[in-house]
């Protein structure tokens, strides 16, 4: 059986998107509209997965100072971190693996899902499966990369985490940043972008253009979770990650031939 938040947080997430491209209609059979009647009034109010997208992309400053100076220390400041609601319902924290040593790319996802939550490891799920073909795709192997996220702790349900979550949570990103010196970050999808700009974008119309972070080099793209939904932006991703190898001067490898 589906768990309810987390299908509530995919529509929500795809339904956002579909508004991006510019959809404005959507086909509904009778059943599923039967079934989407508002609920009479004594009924439980509706689970809202998400944060209000009115809520101020900018909170008030972050109370995380970030001591350590290694990826270690950091990774253990997090591990005992309270600064925000999210501590509550995490089983592990989630800080980030890969070559810390100013690596070609470095990946910022949104935040763990429940695969990630359990294993205290980023994009080890379904999600993580397509980033890992993407990373081959590219002719790196995951541990030549870095991947972390924008939030280091599950948010509940899988929802998209809250601007108060992210602002308490994205020191520890910059701190890693500093230390890892990528060459290029990714962003996968619009909390990524959000988390380190702070900018609302619509990823459909930002992605595949370069930003700067920090004076890093930064390429929006489509978040793997979003293209397992939506296989058919895979090609507008990998332009993306194309233009990613270009500026570090390499190629995708040749593909091999059953000659
Ligand atoms: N989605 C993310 O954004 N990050 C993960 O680590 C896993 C799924």
């Amino acid at each position: 059986m589906a768990d309810i938040k987390q299908f509530a947080g995919n529509l929500q997430e795809f339904l956002e998107y579909k508004k991006e491209e510019g959809f404005r209609t959507l086909e509904i059979s009778p059943e599923t509209l039967a079934l989407l009647k508002p609920a009479p009034a004594s009924a439980k109010p509706a689970v809202r997965p998400s944060a209000p997208r009115s809520a101020p992309l900018v909170a008030p400053q972050s109370s995380i100072r970030v001591t350590g100076k290694t990826l270690e220390e950091i990774a253990g400041q997090i591990r005992i971190c309270a600064a925000c609601p999210l501590r509550t319902s995490r089983k592990n924290t989630v800080p980030g693996e890969g070559n810390p040593n100013r690596p070609g790319i470095m990946f910022v996802g949104e935040g763990p899902g429940a695969d990630e939550d359990v294993q205290g490891r980023p994009f080890v799920g379904a999600a993580g499966q397509l980033l890992d073909k993407m990373i081959a795709g590219m002719g790196y192997k995951r541990e030549e990369v870095f991947i972390a996220n924008i939030v280091k702790c599950r948010p509940p349900g899988n929802r998209v985490p809250l601007p108060e979550e992210m602002n308490a949570c994205v020191p520890y990103l910059k701190a890693q940043i500093a230390l890892i010196k990528p060459k290029i970050i990714v962003a996968l999808g619009k909390t990524a972008v959000q988390g380190l700009l702070q900018e609302e974008v619509a990823i459909t119309k930002f992605r595949g253009t370069w930003c700067k972070y920090e004076g890093i080099d930064l390429m929006p793209t489509y978040h793997p979770a979003y293209l397992l939904r939506s296989p058919g932006k895979k090609g507008e991703a990998w332009a993306d990650l194309k233009a990613v190898l270009a500026k570090l001067g390499r190629e995708p490898p040749s593909k091999k031939t059953n000659e």
